[in-house]
């Protein structure tokens, strides 16, 4: 089925753990038109909150820098998310794909952000290059009630 672009947004904003928040709020408020369910919203939110948190945590290590997120909706009710770094990037990506994988040295992290994202999503890649940045394009096809 041939899907048409019915809306677009694309934010910017600082990297900082307050941001997540605002981050999750905005990207859920703007899928509503496409009428998620309730849990479809939670699982919207729980993956922008990964991949917000990543930004902030890994790619530029709690020291701040900018965080990009474009989302586009679809006709289909499909939403695509693309949230962008310009960190420090991943050398080895396939390995922070797997399950349990972290890099955190204080034993805080669970290493399941990725398969969370893969998993709560329809669709997710991964690109990254190191000292260029990661950006994550996820996929939603919202299903309704
Ligand atoms: N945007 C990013 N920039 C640089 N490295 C990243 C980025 N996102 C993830 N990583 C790397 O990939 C690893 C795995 O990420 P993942 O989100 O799966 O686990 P985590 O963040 O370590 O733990 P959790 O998400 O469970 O708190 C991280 O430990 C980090 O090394
Ligand atoms: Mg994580």
């Amino acid at each position: 089925m041939k899907r048409n672009e019915i809306n677009r947004m694309k934010l910017e904003f600082d990297a900082t753990s307050q941001n997540e928040a605002f981050a999750r709020m905005a990207v859920s408020v703007f899928a509503a038109s496409l009428d998620p369910t309730l849990e479809e919203i939670s699982d919207l939110r729980v993956v922008v909150s990964e991949a917000v948190t990543n930004a902030v945590v890994h790619a530029y290590k709690n020291r701040g820098g900018k965080i990009g997120i474009t989302a586009i909706l679809y006709s289909d009710r499909s939403m695509k998310l693309k949230i962008h770094d310009k960190g420090c990037g991943i050398a080895d990506p396939e390995r922070c794909l797997e399950p349990l994988y972290t890099t955190d040295p204080t034993g805080e992290r669970g290493g399941m952000g990725f398969p969370i994202m893969q998993a709560m999503s329809h669709a997710f890649r991964l690109k990254t290059a190191v000292g260029v940045g990661t950006t994550v394009y996820i996929e939603f096809r919202f299903q309704g009630a």
